[in-house]
């Protein structure tokens, strides 16, 4: 039987305009026409986690009574994702607001509408579940609810700490692995007390979690537990569209680790989903299938030794210790 990922978390609507570069505060920009997507945290991790990562995937989701919702739940169901929707009656479904820059970089609103109606109290049964997977666009006590029953029914729990914010000790305390990126490490550790200017092994080393990995975009991640590091530098493509990449990183590594993957090797897949996920405009649209991640991999150059200890340099971890054998 293959093992179950379970995604609790947001479902959206993106309501995208490519422009030449994101407005500035007080700038109006003309843009092309609009364009919608699926998206949102939840939905674009649990699409990742389906379709990239071949586990199976089920979601906990809230959507509106809404014509938005007809996209959104469309997209989840072909990929394969089974859905527990709690209905919310009162509000719209969750939308974003994403400006896509020439570039491929983006800046996005979410009206978090129908995700904020989801509560502790939502979860599924777990019996057959073997990770949990969330993000921060739900309200944080169901996040801290799910983590906790979770880990009392010894299922391991993924936290993607996106949108950043303060997060009790005791929810970090229930993760197997949180994932973040360079500005959601500094916030979590400025809350532990250690500023943004302190080494990086401080801020990682005053975080409660086993396992924290970093996102670094264009230049790929890095896993830190107890010391120790598995780097992984980026997969170059031409990117077109930023958006979900770390959606699509988080969906796949917890696919792989589901699947039996070491660390290293889930790292390498996550890397190479997301870096593909960038090709296609839209957050779900770039989501490469299984088959289409071996091709990747397969064509994709042998790793330079230069490029690892790039990365360590950057990330200020030259001197720890490898955590497992690299691939
Ligand atoms: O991470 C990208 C996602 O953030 C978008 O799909 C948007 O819906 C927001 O949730």
């Amino acid at each position: 039987m293959r093992p179950v990922v379970l995604v609790a978390g947001s479902a959206n609507l993106d309501f995208v305009v490519q422009a030449d570069h994101v407005p500035a505060p007080g700038e109006t920009v003309l843009g092309q026409d609009l364009q919608t997507f699926p998206g949102g945290k939840g939905a674009n991790q649990a699409v990742a986690c389906a379709r990239a990562g071949g586990v199976r995937t089920r979601m906990l989701l809230a959507l509106g009574e809404d014509g938005f919702a007809v996209p959104v739940r469309a997209a989840l169901e072909q990929a394969g994702v089974a859905l527990h929707m709690v209905p919310a009656r009162d509000r719209a479904t969750g939308t974003a607001l994403v400006c896509l820059a020439g570039d491929g970089e983006n800046a996005i609103i979410v009206a978090p509408g129908a995700n904020h109606v989801l509560t502790g109290d939502d979860l599924p049964p777990l019996a057959d579940v073997a990770f949990l997977l969330m993000q921060l666009e739900v309200p944080l006590a169901a996040v801290c609810g799910w983590a906790e029953a979770a880990h009392a029914a010894g299922v391991r729990v993924v936290l993607n700490a996106a949108p950043a914010c303060a997060l009790p000790d005791a929810l970090l305390r229930r993760l197997d692995v949180l994932v973040v990126n360079e500005g959601e490490l500094d916030l979590l550790a400025g809350h532990a007390g250690v500023r943004a200017d302190a080494p990086t092994a401080d801020k990682l080393a005053a975080l409660p979690v086993a396992c924290v990995v970093v996102t670094l975009g264009a230049r790929g991640c890095y896993a830190w537990s107890g010391g120790r590091v598995a780097l992984q530098p980026a997969f170059s493509v031409q990117a077109v569209d930023t958006t979900g990449a770390g959606d699509a990183f988080c969906g796949a590594l917890t696919a792989g680790l589901a699947g039996g993957a070491t660390l290293a090797a889930a790292l390498r897949r996550a890397c190479a989903v997301s870096a593909l996920a960038c090709t296609r405009v839209g957050a779900q649209s770039g989501v490469p299938t299984c088959a289409e991640v071996e091709a990747f991999l397969r064509e994709a150059p042998p790793l330079a030794a230069a490029a690892r200890s790039a990365l360590a340099d950057y990330a200020g971890l030259a001197h720890c210790p490898l955590l497992e054998p690299t691939c």
